[in-house]
């Protein structure tokens, strides 16, 4: 993370990439310029070690190029994209693989976004999505995958996507990649079979490598952990070139990709990552531990509790490196009461978001999932009295001693 895809002989001997800030790059002449263009709109195969030159920041940029490789390192992946955000990553990624008559299939509870992007949006673009519970197992989410094949098989399409988000915004639930990857390969035809699309968000980079448990495509939002200052907003979707190369073509041309500056700062941000979030980690086990013995606390939805006797235990040790940093807790009343602890902490901040340096408290029923309906909200378990918390890197003690004044008042 301090020297991959940049030698300081490049620019100058300066140390770090500088930023930059251009929207365009001037050829060195005519021939170039077609040369590039050719390329980059893939109206040819590239020669024997000819240079793809930078053209124009929508498509090419050198801070966006080092940010790339860097996250493909992390991700384990051929080659990775950067996003203006979470959300673009996301949309792009589902949009170019979804066509009128398509059906896809997702997990439940998503993030609130996501959500509204595959119950409202998607729709409308004649793409319908079937959920299925993450907490519901294997069983439910191979019905779902039946369901798809249905739809699409009425409507004429066929099952563009499957896409999951483990652990799932807020609840923590589990989805196993490896049998996503067996749907997709089961629903294999013609066209080829429907990319496995996975959100990290959660754990990754660093406690979850998705692409290497079957998925196909990894999407992350960066302005979480990979950020991780709470500063900026930016996504990223990784994999084999296959697959990220048709993504790339919409990222051009819907505009989609991350600013220079943007992308400058994630370099900053990702010589960290490592020691960020194993702070983070260290904080988040020793304030589930107090929470889980605290008697105005109903149940806390730490993935390092999962009983060894709970369906999903050997799913957590298979698929995830650690239990993170994120994680929601119920408080022992309800909205009113979860409101009164939020507004008594006083080093915790009350904002959405995860992943930064602090630590921030939510209310994922009334804030990021405030758009789901209720009765959803209560089936997915995204309850009044639930509170999300993201762990930064303070001293965990502090933490402990703002949550217990807050409870005990
Ligand atoms: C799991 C998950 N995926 C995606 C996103 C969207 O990311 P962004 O806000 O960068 O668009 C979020 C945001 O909170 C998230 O929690």
């Amino acid at each position: 993370m301090m020297g991959y895809g940049y030698a300081p002989s490049m620019s100058e001997g300066a140390l770090k990439p500088p930023l930059f800030q251009t929207s365009t790059f001037v050829f060195r002449n005519a021939e170039e310029g077609k040369a590039s263009f050719e390329l980059a709109y893939g109206l040819r195969e590239k020669k024997r070690d000819e240079e793809m030159h930078l053209i124009y920041s929508r498509i090419n940029n050198p801070n966006l190029e080092v940010l790339e490789d860097r996250l493909a390192v992390w991700d384990g992946a051929e080659k990775a994209l950067a996003f203006a955000s979470g959300m673009a990553a996301i949309s792009t990624t589902l949009m170019t693989f979804l066509r009128p008559g398509d059906s896809f299939v997702f997990s439940e509870p998503v993030y609130g976004g996501t959500e509204f992007l595959v119950h409202t949006i998607l729709p409308q673009f004649g793409a319908q999505g079937v959920g299925f519970m993450a907490e519901g197992g294997e069983t439910g989410f191979r019905e779902a995958a039946k369901q798809a094949a249905a739809l699409a098989a009425k409507s004429g399409g066929k099952v563009g996507a499957i896409y999951v988000e483990t652990p799932a915004n807020p609840t923590n639930g589990l989805v196993d990649i490896a049998v996503a990857r067996e749907i997709s390969e089961s629903l294999k035809g013609p066209a080829g079979r429907p990319p496995v699309i996975v959100d990290n968000t959660f754990l990754g980079p660093l406690w979850q490598k998705p692409l290497s448990l079957g998925a196909d495509i990894c999407v992350t939002s960066l302005t979480k952990y990979v950020g991780g200052h709470s500063d900026l907003i930016a996504g990223a979707a990784s994999g084999a070139a296959s697959w990220i190369g048709q993504v790339a073509v919409f990222r051009t041309i819907f505009g989609t990709m991350t600013d220079p500056h943007t992308a400058w700062l994630l370099l900053r941000s990702l010589e960290t990552l490592k020691l960020r979030m194993d702070a983070a980690e260290l904080g988040a086990r020793k304030v589930a531990a107090y929470l889980q013995k605290h008697p105005r606390v109903k149940s806390v939805w730490y993935l390092g509790f999962l009983p060894k006797d709970h369906p999903d235990r050997p799913l957590f040790e298979r698929q995830c490196v650690s239990a993170g940093s994120t994680f929601s807790f119920e408080i022992d009343g309800g909205e009113k009461d979860a409101f009164a602890f939020l507004d008594k902490l006083q080093i915790i901040k009350l904002a959405v978001s995860l992943g930064g340096t602090e630590t921030l408290a939510s209310h994922p029923a009334a804030m990021t999932h405030s758009d789901v309906p209720k009765q959803s909200r209560e089936r997915l378990g995204i309850t009044e009295s639930l509170i999300r918390l993201s762990i930064g890197v303070e001293n965990p003690d502090d933490l402990i001693a703002d949550i217990e004044q807050a409870l005990e008042t």
